[in-house]
């Protein structure tokens, strides 16, 4: 091998950083580092690990290899979690020409590197994407009700993602490091569609390649993507649709809140009906305590899935958002009447009110209850 002319080790700087994020991948390492060394043999290549303190151990067994194979490293992040931003910060961290996503799990076949690396090198080309090989009309490897949502998701993504690429949900690409460079300050870090938001982002057209591959099953240890999926992809749509003014949190909030609206009109109608001694007064308060607990509950576990409160911290929490919305409601009534009593339309003043208690609530939340962890 090329990096050990002589006995010695000789440094040679990479030209290609694959950039592996895992949550709980401890068992499936020590494979991939194996599969990758001989996928790619003598081409110069690192490998980059970026894990989000996973409480199996992926991190030691990482180190552990790298303390003997320099080709590998681990980037160990603390009190963060996300596939999205867990790749971008690996991918700033290489100064190769090109830098590769690639999945910890072994689902992504590692030979197809070899393909990837080949057509990058290519003149032009900014970025090579891996497809995933259909069977029939699904994706193999993917739970059905996945797929569906891999289709879905697909064809909305049109609307926000000016190039035609068949699999734009892909978690494994290669691409030239300037165009991720140039795009990282306007990546979202939530959620996990890094490809797609990069080919939303950019601001020049790429010329981009792609390669099929059949997407393996999964051996050990279980997927982190689930039902939650779709619901960030909504508001990742949203987000591109608005021109990435409004942050895609903003939307997941705005959706709980919806939500909110749907459970306190449930809860209103069920005590009014089955006890109407305790009249309408009681029972609006009940309906308003309940949505704001499922507001809470639902914020906690997808808007702010990265950031949740667990255990006692509970407590407090939902105490500061009731205590924040009951302000937000304050503002919102507030500014409500004083457009209405300019003249405005019930709905206008009605509508205007909403979204400022909306704005309001998601902001004091952010800063008071999901704080961002220092
Ligand atoms: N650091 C870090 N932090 N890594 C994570 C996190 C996280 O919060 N969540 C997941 N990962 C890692 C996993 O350990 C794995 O290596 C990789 O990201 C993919 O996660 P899976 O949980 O295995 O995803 P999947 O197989 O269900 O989903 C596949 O399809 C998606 C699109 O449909 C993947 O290929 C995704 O990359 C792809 O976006
Ligand atoms: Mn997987």
């Amino acid at each position: 091998m090329s990096m050990h002319q002589g006995g010695e080790k000789m440094a040679i700087a990479p030209e290609l950083s694959i950039i592996v994020p895992v949550f709980n991948e401890a068992a499936n390492v020590g494979p991939l580092v194996t599969l990758v060394a001989a996928a790619l043999e003598d081409d110069a290549w690192e490998l980059i690990f970026v894990d989000d303190n996973s409480p199996d151990g992926t991190a030691d067994r990482v180190k552990a290899i790298a303390a003997t194979d320099p080709r590998v490293r681990c980037i160990r992040r603390v009190g963060r979690r996300g596939l999205s931003g867990a790749s971008i910060e690996g991918m700033l961290s290489s100064s190769a020409r090109y830098v590769a996503v690639m999945d910890g799990d072994l689902q992504h076949d590692e030979r197809v590197l070899v393909r990837m690396l080949a057509l990058i090198r290519g003149q032009g080309t900014d970025l090579v994407i891996a497809t995933r090989e259909r069977d029939g009309n699904a994706i193999t490897g993917l739970s059905g009700q996945r797929s569906l949502v891999s289709d879905f998701g697909r064809f909305l993504s049109r609307l926000v993602i000016k190039a035609d690429v068949k699999d734009p949900m892909s978690g494994f690409f290669m691409v030239r490091r300037e165009v991720v460079e140039a795009a990282a300050p306007k990546l979202a870090t939530e959620g996990f569609k890094i490809l797609a938001d990069l080919l939303a982002t950019t601001d020049r057209p790429l010329v981009i390649r792609e390669t099929p591959y059949v997407f393996r099953e999964r051996q050990h240890g279980e997927s982190k993507l689930d039902a939650r999926v779709a619901f960030d992809y909504l508001g990742f749509l949203l987000h591109h649709l608005t021109g990435r003014l409004v942050p895609v949190r903003f939307f997941l909030f705005g959706l709980v809140g919806a939500s909110g609206v749907v459970v306190h009109l449930g809860v209103l109608k069920t005590v009014l009906a089955m006890l109407p001694a305790f009249g309408f007064d009681i029972a609006q308060t009940s309906a308003t305590f309940v949505a704001m607990f499922s507001n809470f509950l639902l914020n906690n576990g997808l808007t702010y899935r990265d950031r949740r409160l667990v255990g006692w911290s509970l407590v407090p929490g939902f105490l500061i958002f009731a205590l924040s919305c009951s302000v937000g409601v304050i503002a919102n009534v507030g500014l409500a009447r004083i457009i209405f009593s300019e003249g405005q339309q019930w709905w206008v003043a009605g509508l205007a009110g909403a979204l400022t208690g909306a704005v309001f609530n998601y902001v004091t939340s952010g800063l008071l209850v999901w704080r961002k962890k220092s």
